[in-house]
């Protein structure tokens, strides 16, 4: 299912399908040098559920973002639900191929998971959970108008929030 389109990509609900594709990201030490380690496709069968079983409870998860000119798969992007120093929040979380990275891909894609959690979803507050040395992370953070609030301990290890504020001037299309 088709979730959102921007001028360059159309985001969908990933399946068991995308093994493949996925692998790409997961089995990329470089891609994956923020996070513990790379994932086997076992792993990465078992993140598809997990994303899969998000879309059924909370409407949201990362969603796979394929290129509208040709349908390439180029990454990943969409909204998480966390759990940060005991509250829930929702994070805007984005992983992409190498191949494509520093094409405003990951910006592009992070704007419209904002926009949809702010106009269709509701939310006044989203997150973005960053490792304190990512900093292409940090910087796709700062362009869709999130900025650093505080350090906390998750995943083992110190992790930077970036959070964005909605307010109804900026989205006057949101819901009342
Ligand atoms: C983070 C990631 C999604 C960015 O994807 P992308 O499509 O390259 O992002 P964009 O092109 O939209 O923007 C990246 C910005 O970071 C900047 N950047 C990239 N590497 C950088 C670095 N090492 N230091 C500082 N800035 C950097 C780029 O110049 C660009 O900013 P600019 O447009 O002002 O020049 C991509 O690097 C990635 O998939 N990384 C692996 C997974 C990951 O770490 N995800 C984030 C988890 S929190």
């Amino acid at each position: 299912m088709i979730v959102l389109e921007t001028k360059r990509m159309l985001l969908r609900e990933m399946d068991m399908s995308d093994v493949e594709n996925l692998q790409g990201i997961f089995a990329d030490s470089e891609a994956m040098r923020y996070y513990p380690k790379t994932k086997n496709v076992a792993e990465t069968e078992d993140w598809i559920r997990w994303n899969m079983s998000s879309y059924r409870v909370f409407r949201f998860g990362l969603w796979l973002a394929l290129l509208k000119e040709n349908g390439a798969f180029a990454g990943q992007c969409g909204l998480v639900m966390q759990r940060v120093d005991d509250l829930p929040e929702v994070e805007i979380g984005y992983l992409f191929l190498r191949k494509f990275w520093g094409q405003g891909l990951a910006t592009e894609a992070a704007t419209a998971c904002r926009d949809y959690g702010v106009n269709q979803l509701g939310y006044t507050r989203l997150i973005s959970l960053i490792d304190p040395h990512n900093r292409a992370s940090k910087k796709v953070a700062e362009k869709i108008g999130m900025a650093f609030e505080k350090e906390t301990f998750m995943f083992n290890k110190h992790i930077c929030v970036y959070a964005f504020h909605a307010t109804a001037s900026e989205h006057p299309t949101g819901p009342s």
